[in-house]
């Protein structure tokens, strides 16, 4: 922390000069999370505080089709992205093209899009879902037959949650979920009996299949808020089990984890320097951004 501070410091004498916020993702690293962010949360609750906050300038610290849902739903803001190149292979797997070719495929079917797209496929979507209510939105739709796009791994699980809908699916993967075997799983249990397992929904079902629970990263982290296990582990992003150790001692963090190369590209000194010269800020199309909002919306209306 001794090393962090003077950033720590500078950061937060900048963000009130320039009335900024700082939203952090539940994977940003601890220095980030518990040093500089005014409110960390998962994809859906970070959406909603961009429509809260009252700042000039919101810090988007997470990937770049976060920074564009915070500026889809306030275009008034200036949102910066401290690195321009923290995308999401979820992100690049789907196009508005792939949207459309799904929509020929299944006539009549209504596109409900994770939030990990650009705003142009949220824009050709009928409703965004994040991983904490994709099994609500889904249900909540009235054709038999509903396309979930792009994590084929999220619209799996939310199928088995979700037996009444008939669920088609993009062939999009999270390169950091897709990664943990169910056999990874197993085999830490076999000589960990007593550690709790946790998922995230971007892993594969046969994964989840050997987990105590899954949840979206704010769903884990209330998990092990309210369940206090002895040994826990998370199969999911590294930062996710640092984070919560600050806050628990007393749980004992175990097991394998993944990076993600997108979410570690966000450092303290680049916050410093987006900031200091207000970069880079984030711009989307008025007639996308428009479209992108209906779908966002809607999702938010529904999870309320
Ligand atoms: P959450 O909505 O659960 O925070 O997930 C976002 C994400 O990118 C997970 O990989
Ligand atoms: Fe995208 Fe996966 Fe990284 Fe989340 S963890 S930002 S889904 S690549």
């Amino acid at each position: 922390w001794a090393i962090h501070a003077p950033y720590v410091a500078a950061i937060n004498k900048l963000k009130k000069e320039r009335n900024a916020v700082i939203l952090a993702h539940n994977y940003m690293t601890p220095d980030i999370y518990h040093g500089i962010a005014d409110f960390v949360g998962d994809s859906l609750q970070l959406a909603i505080k961009a429509t809260e906050v009252e700042a000039d300038v919101i810090v988007q610290c997470g990937v770049h089709f976060m920074a564009e849902t915070s500026k889809i739903l306030s275009p008034e803001k200036t949102v910066l992205m401290p690195d321009m190149e923290a995308g999401c292979s979820l992100a690049e797997s789907i196009t508005a093209e792939g949207v459309a070719q799904m929509r020929a495929q299944y006539p009549g079917a209504p596109v409900v899009t994770y939030v990990n797209t650009t705003a142009e496929v949220k824009a050709a979507s009928d409703i965004c879902c994040t991983s904490s209510n994709a099994a609500q939105i889904v249900a909540a739709m009235e054709s038999d037959t509903v396309i979930m796009t792009p994590d084929k791994y999220l619209a799996q699980n939310v199928a088995k949650q979700v037996p009444q809908k008939r669920i088609v699916w993009w062939d999009g993967a999270c390169i950091v979920h897709e990664r943990f075997t169910p056999q990874d799983l197993r085999d830490f249990r076999e000589y960990n009996p007593e550690t709790r397992i946790i998922t995230h929904p971007e892993c594969p079902p046969d994964v989840v299949a050997e987990a105590d629970f899954s949840g979206s990263t704010s769903g884990i982290l209330e998990y092990v808020h309210r369940e206090k296990p002895k040994q826990a582990m998370l199969v999911t992003e590294c930062s996710m089990a640092s984070n919560i150790a600050d806050e628990l001692p007393e749980v004992d963090f175990v097991g394998p984890c993944n990076m993600c190369p997108f979410m570690k590209k966000i450092t303290l000194e680049k916050v410093l320097w987006s900031l200091h010269t207000m970069s880079t800020p984030v711009e989307v199309d008025g007639a996308v951004a428009g479209r992108a909002r209906v779908a966002v919306e809607r999702m938010i209306d529904l999870s309320r």
